[in-house]
């Protein structure tokens, strides 16, 4: 395994990479890697011939307030990961080297950076769209691997590589949860242990929606007044938000119907979590 610190030999290796006809897989991370991040690395392993891994905590996709200075950075236990996991490549690339002063270009996606999370995180896809387009030139890769935790971020890089025409596949991959149910997440460090202890509401409430659903619920406003009640019976909980929208379009819902994705963020204590089931009727 190698890692790569600068975007030109990023790039040169990739170049040689096509030239040997080669495949890259790529798994783009803000590094505080866990066995979510390593479902999507052996997808990775399984698909392609290399395996790049990003590791980059993007200051452009954090607000003000947000957890930027605090977010989780430990990147020796990120790099035996790596290696156990057969990783070829860590582009580790330093914040200066990803923005170069006086950066001027930002992407805006339409329509998909409205809802969920958006309204919550002002900014925060224009960043995120922003590094991945840029990920996008330096890695050039095959396949790239994200999962569903991030669904307003999926559908935004999907109608990136769409739109801007980047001859690469987006593989979605499922949620991996710990036993409890709750979705593994690096911010989940952050909660004490009664937080911990509450913390699985977020998944049984959107399993009791499920429920809902499969029993012939179809009014989405009373499935989201059924989590809220579920969620507001933990101490620590406090909901932002709770939406049914379209599974491909992110356009809420108000009656259920083809493809739908039930997605909340809650704060658990001082932690903001983020989760989301699809549901097909
Ligand atoms: O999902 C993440 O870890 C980040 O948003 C990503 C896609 C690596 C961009 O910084």
């Amino acid at each position: 395994m190698i890692i790569i610190r600068s975007i030109a030999k990023m790039q040169a290796y990739c170049r040689l990479a096509i030239k040997q006809k080669k495949t890259i897989g790529f798994v783009p991370t803000m590094g505080a890697l866990h066995v979510g991040h390593l479902s999507l690395i052996r997808a990775a392993r399984k698909k392609n011939d290399y395996v790049v891994v990003s590791i980059f905590v993007n200051p452009a996709q954090f607000g003000p307030g947000e957890d930027l200075k605090k977010y989780p950075r430990n990147f020796k236990a990120d790099s035996r990961l790596c290696q156990k996991e057969g990783v070829d490549v860590i582009f580790y690339p330093s914040t200066e080297e990803m923005y170069k002063k006086g950066h001027k270009v930002y992407i805006e996606v339409k329509d998909l950076d409205k809802g969920l999370c958006a309204k919550y995180r002002p900014g925060h896809f224009r960043g995120v769209a922003t590094v991945v387009i840029k990920l996008f030139n330096i890695v050039s890769c095959d396949d790239a691997y994200f999962g569903q935790k991030d669904i307003q971020q999926a559908r935004i890089i999907s109608a990136l590589v769409r739109d801007l025409n980047f001859p690469l596949n987006v593989n979605i991959l499922p949620t991996v949860r710990e036993i409890d149910g709750l979705a593994l997440s690096s911010r989940n460090a952050y909660l004490t242990s009664s937080e911990r202890a509450d913390a699985p509401v977020l998944f049984d409430s959107l399993e009791q929606a499920r429920c809902l659903i499969k029993n012939g619920q179809r009014d989405a406003g009373k499935i989201i007044y059924k989590i809220k009640e579920m969620i507001s019976g933990k101490e620590s909980a406090k909901v932002q938000y709770v939406e049914i929208v379209d599974a491909d379009t992110l356009e809420p819902l108000k009656k259920i119907k083809g493809k739908v994705v039930i997605a909340l963020a809650v704060f658990i204590g001082k932690t903001r979590l983020i989760d989301n089931i699809i549901v097909k009727i």
